[in-house]
């Protein structure tokens, strides 16, 4: 891998125009870059800030379940709670790797995630009050993820994409695990049946929000559609996500709490209700209601693992004494 110093320099040299060509029909052709390759400064730019703000949406989102494995109902619950948990660890650390590819180290994208000078997505921001949530996360929260990230698998980026591909089949596993959960207790009781449907009322409209501001409100869109980085704009995407939603909402008997959700003939797609974009608003402002807990226990965890980070480092440096000494 090439250095970072060295990257922004070739970014920015003035005879660049040649590979700004190269690079504009490589995008063309539907080609892929790889991280040796010659790249414009914003382009990398753009991909540092997704792909860094993707890797700690993974990291962050392992709090709201995390809160619940040790009361998953039975052992089998609890098994697969933790290998699902343990799986947005593993796609935390791809991505970090992933994004180290364009020269940014790991320790600088967490410096600026406790430093909350770097994103994480606005859904992490929201409390798991029941088990049901661990159902409705699944079902909404990741299934959300997954039609954001399916087309990902096709970013002009390529370390991003060749990530994106693992990290789609665990993500649907954990799509279906949700919907598990919230068809067992569909068939349980009344109790179950309330629980699981006000988790689905809850949890909903923020993951509708989880595709971004409506496409006229988005103005970085555009340049990511035409780096190939993204395929789908935001709207397209929610409409697709909710026509995955409906046949699966009749299926597990749950009503999605929207009264102006109808079938448009016209339009072949699903219209919905009106966003509460003053809620996302909130949120992504780090008002939303666990937006001051989540950040705290990030840095907690942080500061809890320093004198293992030491403890690493300083047997990295005696391992490498060691061997000096023995040549
Ligand atoms: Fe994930
Ligand atoms: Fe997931």
């Amino acid at each position: 891998m090439a250095t970072a110093s060295a990257d922004s320099r070739a970014d920015s040299t003035a005879d660049s125009t040649a590979e700004q060509r190269q690079f504009d029909a490589l995008l063309k052709a539907d080609g892929r870059i790889e991280p040796r390759d010659w790249m414009p400064a914003n382009y990398r730019k753009t991909l540092i800030r997704q792909m860094g703000q993707h890797a700690h949406s993974e990291i962050i989102g392992m709090q709201p379940e995390a809160n619940w494995i040790t009361r998953a109902p039975s052992l089998k619950r609890k098994a697969i709670l933790m290998a699902k948990v343990q799986d947005e660890a593993g796609h935390g650390l791809y991505l970090y790797s992933a994004t180290e590819t364009l020269g940014i180290t790991r320790d600088e994208m967490m410096d600026q995630l406790i430093a909350g000078t770097a994103r994480y997505s606005s859904i992490f921001n929201y409390p798991t009050l029941s088990w049901a949530d661990m159902g409705a996360i699944g079902w909404l929260v990741d299934g959300a993820a997954i039609c954001n990230q399916v087309p990902l698998c096709r970013a002009s980026y390529a370390p991003y994409a060749r990530a994106m591909v693992r990290i789609c089949k665990e993500e649907s596993f954990h799509q279906r695990q949700g919907f598990e959960i919230l068809l067992e207790l569909m068939h349980g009781t009344d109790a179950q049946r309330k629980m699981a449907q006000d988790s689905v009322n809850r949890w909903y409209w923020p993951s509708l929000m989880m595709f971004g501001p409506p496409d006229g409100d988005s103005p970085n869109s555009a340049q990511s559609m035409a780096w190939n980085i993204k395929r789908f704009s935001n709207d397209e995407l929610r409409e697709r996500f909710v026509g995955m939603l409906v046949p699966q909402a009749e299926v597990l008997g749950i009503t999605l709490p929207d009264p102006d959700l109808r079938w448009n003939e016209e339009r072949g797609a699903w219209d919905i209700g009106e966003i509460d974009w003053a809620e996302f608003h909130e949120v992504l402002a780090g008002r939303g209601p666990c937006n001051a807990q989540r950040m705290q226990r990030r840095r907690d965890a942080h500061e809890d693992g320093r004198w293992v980070r030491e403890a690493a480092a300083e047997y990295a440096r005696k391992q490498a004494e060691s061997a000096e000494v023995a040549a």
